[in-house]
Parts: C-alpha cells; structure tokens; sequence
C-alpha cells in the first residue's frame, strides 16, 4: 500500500447480514481515531449509481437476465469509482463501501437462476477501473436467522429480497468461497453476534490487517 494512499474497504454478505449498522460502526470509529472517512454503498454512491440501484432493484417489465443486471450494477460501479472511490483514496480517505464486486460473483455469476460465467465476469471486472478492496468483510449469517429478520422489517422487501431460500443459501456459499480463495483480502465474520460485539470484532480485525504503521 502506497504511503498517502487511503484505505478500501468493503463490506459483504447476505440480506439482512447488518451490514449498513456495522459500517457506520466502523465508520464512527475511524471517524473517532482522526481518519477521514467516505461511508458508501453499492449499487449507488453517486446520483447517476442510485437512479440505476433504482432500475435494476425495481425493474420495469420483465425481470433481466443477470447478465443484464451485471451491465447495470457494473455501470453503476464503474460511475462510482471513478467519481467517489479512487478521488477519495487518493486524498487518504478511507473508503467504506456496502458490497462491491464480490455481490456481482455471488448474485449474477452463482446464485442467479442462470448465472454469468466466471469469465463474463472476469470481463466486467478487467473493464471496470483498477481499484480493488484492502480488506473484505464478509458477514455471515444462517438462513433462518437472515429469513427471521428479513420477515420483521416487512415493506424493505425488493426483488433480490423475494428470493426463495436455496437462492439466499447460494449467495451465503458464493461469499465463504470467496472468502476461502483469497484468504488475505477476506475476513468471514459471524454476523449472528450481537452487533456492538460484531463491530468491536471488526475494527480489530482493521486494526491488525490495515492500521499498523508497519502495514504502508
Ligand atoms: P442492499 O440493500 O443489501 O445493498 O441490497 C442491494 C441488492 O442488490 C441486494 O439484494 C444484492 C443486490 N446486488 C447484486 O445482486 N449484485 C451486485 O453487484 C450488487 C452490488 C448488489
């Protein structure tokens, strides 16, 4: 890592993992110990992000196939880093973003009905601008538990939301493979614990891997 250069890092799992509560956890932390922070999200980040997170989460007509929903999220990614991401991390910020890349592998190429392959996938990524997370963490949650929070916040519901649960049960598989292949980008964190415990959990673990002086 460049001397300078801030620090990204994104936040996966799962619906309703906790994710958002945990990265203004941690962004409240960072924010705390002096960092300048960028909280953000995918799809989304920038205006143009957002209308499509609209589209392709409430899609008109038909639902796409999920090779066009990854032109979607990938176009909406592509707007953000160029516009939010790579600004922020060159002028030291760290980034803190809700689901990035990994979302597209785990939703488009595995657990869609007919997924992209891994190589349309590695496609979209080589033409996407070249920045790449620090460090991942990814939330991981049992079904029933993800299913017994899904059904008390009733109204949130989309369309990835309506998804059966061998369809959740493969997204869940896709991000501990994710997480397995490239142990030093990824960290699983048990998403069950208490969330005050989930975040004490995870800014040590962005202590140890990012923070130390060493780490530059
Ligand atoms: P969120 O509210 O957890 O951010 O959910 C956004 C939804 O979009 C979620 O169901 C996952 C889905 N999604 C994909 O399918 N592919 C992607 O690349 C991204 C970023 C999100």
């Amino acid at each position: 890592m460049m001397e300078g250069r801030g620090r990204f890092i994104t936040l996966e799992g799962g619906e309703a993992t906790g994710k958002s509560t945990l990265a203004r956890a941690i962004d409240a932390h960072l924010r705390g110990a002096g960092r300048q922070t960028t909280l953000t999200r995918e799809p989304g980040g920038t205006p143009l992000a957002e209308a499509l997170r609209a589209i392709v989460l409430s899609p008109p007509g038909e639902q796409p196939s999920a090779l066009s929903q990854s032109l979607i999220f990938s176009a909406a990614r592509c707007d953000h880093i160029e516009k939010v991401i790579r600004p922020a991390l060159a002028t030291g910020r760290w980034v803190l973003c809700d689901r990035f890349v990994d979302s597209t592998e785990a939703y488009q190429s595995s657990a869609a009905h007919e997924p992209i392959s891994s190589e349309t996938l590695g496609l979209l990524n080589e033409l996407l601008p070249p920045e790449r997370p620090d460090l991942t963490l990814i939330l991981d949650l049992p079904l029933e538990e993800a299913r017994r929070r899904i059904e008390r916040r009733k109204g949130a519901s989309d369309v990835f939301e309506d998804r059966d649960d061998a369809y959740h049960e493969r997204v869940r598989q896709a991000f501990l493979r994710i997480a397995e292949r490239e142990p030093e980008r990824c960290v699983v964190l048990d998403a069950a614990l208490p969330p005050n415990e989930l975040a004490d959990a995870a800014i040590r673990i962005i202590g140890d891997r990012l923070d130390r002086p060493s780490g530059d």
